[in-house]
């Protein structure tokens, strides 16, 4: 087994222990946590890494959802969708938090590391049979409809549906939240970027089901961030910035 290889199955065999840690704590009158439940402690683990991404993998399963669901895709996809918007980003476990919270811009090193969650999220999965189809949806959602992502640079169809959907949902929730480095944008902006970029980054019927959800459902979602309504449009910080958060 190479280097990368072992170090993506320990971190599995590490989150399982977690995963089991966590229902052997639990008192005997309380049922074994459900699979939805660990998932979301799975994201929220992820999430801890940033404190400015708080709640972003539940967001992105919860806004790719619905996604699925006016896409009308079998049932077991839906799932699929939902549980990978919990764990796409797992692999930032092995990202530095200095990097991830740096202020300043990335250097090209510091970019490839970030870059490189992708894959090593999707070794993680690999190691876990249950979520082992999991993986690709994990390896390809930095990839972009016309061919300019990563990490292997592939183009419209051959980027698995679910990664397609999650590229959105990712987007939408990555310009909307805060980070170290640029104020949150606003809804109205991360919207007007998405409808920009369609066909370029984003499968064009995958970006028009989101623009096409309701008001409600973006609401439920949003809805316990009310600084996403108000936030700053764009005036106060570059465009360039905004690329950042879409791009990690
Ligand atoms: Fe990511």
């Amino acid at each position: 087994m190479d280097a990368g290889r072992l170090k993506a199955y320990s971190q599995a065999v590490f989150l399982q222990e977690r995963a089991c840690a966590i229902n052997a704590v639990l008192p005997e009158d309380v049922s074994p946590l459900s699979g939805d439940q660990l998932l979301e402690i799975f994201g929220a683990l992820i999430d801890q890494k940033d404190p400015y991404t708080g709640g972003h993998s539940r967001r992105v399963a919860a806004l790719a959802g619905p996604v699925a669901a006016a896409l009308s895709l079998p049932e077991r996809l839906q799932r699929d969708v939902r549980a990978a918007g919990h764990l796409h980003d797992i692999g930032k476990v092995s990202v530095p938090r200095r990097i991830l919270t740096k202020r300043g811009p990335l250097s090209q090193i510091e970019f490839r590391q970030v870059q490189r969650h992708v894959e090593t999220g999707a070794r993680i999965l690999e190691g876990i049979p249950s979520l082992r189809h999991l993986a690709p949806a994990c390896r390809y959602h930095h990839e972009h409809w016309d061919g300019g992502g990563y990490i292997e640079g592939l183009s419209h169809e051959r980027i698995p549906i679910v990664a397609q959907i999650l590229a959105v949902c990712d987007a939408y929730d990555a310009m909307t939240s805060s980070r170290a480095y640029r104020e949150a944008r606003n809804h109205e902006y991360a919207l007007g970027e998405i409808e920009v970029e369609i066909g370029s980054h984003f499968a064009p019927a995958i970006a028009r089901s989101f623009l096409s959800l309701s008001d409600d459902v973006l609401q439920a979602v949003i809805g316990e961030r009310r600084d996403v309504l108000a936030a700053t449009p764009s005036a106060s910080s570059p465009r360039t910035r905004a690329r950042r958060a879409v791009a990690e």
